[in-house]
């Protein structure tokens, strides 16, 4: 007989909330224990027909985890506002606990590493297999080319919350350390006025809004007289929404700990 992981998405009326569902509802390994929503929410215990249409069982958007629901996993895409709560609940429970919210405070991060003591926790800026490609050739290239300027570019769609995304943030922390260097000390997040010249060895990232753009990041690598440019692009939210359920169907039953989903994806070695 299968044995089911039990997957609670949080944040289940948003876009990846949604894309998440839909992935589990697809799933012969993975079974939607629940789908949260936040109080007040207009979806607040609809039937999910509302929006995935007709589900061969019966199961409501809710605003609380039953007790009695069983949950190997909560997943959470929400935002930096409920991400504390969605947290507070996997250690609650005692889940596994795979989070693609991005725009995290620093003391959200520590909370993260606090709970891996007693859960097992993925974080992942991005859950695409492409940009895990795309960061490892990002490092790569970095070393190897250590003169060259680098600048990151990111665009995503209007209602994007946070800039630059987690995903470029995290592209420019590889590069820095491939560079012996961190990213506070080297990114410039703006260029307005009279700036003066390119520092050598500073990361500049450029970021463009617009329409229903799923995620596109691009890695610069410029020197005189040449250009590399590594470049990502989602055509839709389905590939993180895989990566997502992917990552957690591996973590379901692990020991408590921090994850990464280079573990999950395990891309051939670049
Ligand atoms: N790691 C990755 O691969 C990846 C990929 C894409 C996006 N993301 C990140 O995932 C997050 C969600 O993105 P999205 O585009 O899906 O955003 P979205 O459409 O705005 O969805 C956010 C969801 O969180 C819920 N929410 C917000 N505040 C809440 C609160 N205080 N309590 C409970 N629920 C709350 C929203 O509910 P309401 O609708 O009721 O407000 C909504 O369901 C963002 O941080 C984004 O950057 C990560």
């Amino acid at each position: 007989m299968t044995e089911f992981v039990d997957v609670v998405v949080y944040g289940s009326s948003g876009r990846m909330g949604q894309a998440v569902v839909r992935a589990i509802l697809e799933s012969d390994k993975a079974r939607l224990a629940c789908a949260l929503v936040r109080p007040g929410s207009g979806l607040a215990d609809e039937p999910l027909d509302r929006v995935f249409g007709t589900l061969p069982r019966l199961v409501d958007f809710s605003t609380s985890l039953d007790p009695d629901v069983r949950c190997d996993v909560l997943v959470d895409f929400s935002g930096p506002n409920a991400f504390d709560a969605a947290l507070a609940l996997a250690v609650q429970r005692r889940a596994a606990f795979v989070s693609g919210t991005t725009g995290l405070r620093d003391e959200q991060r520590v909370a993260l590493e606090r709970a891996a003591q007693t859960i097992p926790v993925l974080w992942a800026a991005n859950f695409s297999l492409g940009v895990a490609m795309l960061l490892r050739a990002a490092k790569r290239v970095a070393a190897a080319l250590p003169d060259w300027d680098c600048e990151i570019l990111e665009m995503h769609h209007a209602r994007k919350q946070d800039a630059p995304s987690g995903t470029a943030l995290a592209l420019g922390q590889a590069v820095a350390e491939s560079r012996g260097t961190t990213l506070p000390e080297c990114a410039v997040f703006a260029r307005i006025d009279k700036t003066g010249p390119r520092k050598q060895g500073e990361i500049g990232f450029a970021v463009l809004r617009g329409g229903d753009v799923a995620g596109e990041h691009t890695v610069l690598f410029s020197t005189e007289g040449e250009r590399l440019e590594i470049t990502h692009r989602a055509a839709s939210r389905d590939i993180f929404a895989r990566g997502a359920l992917a990552s957690a169907l591996w973590i379901a039953h692990r020991a408590p700990g921090i994850y990464s989903i280079d573990e999950v994806l395990s891309p051939a070695e670049i």
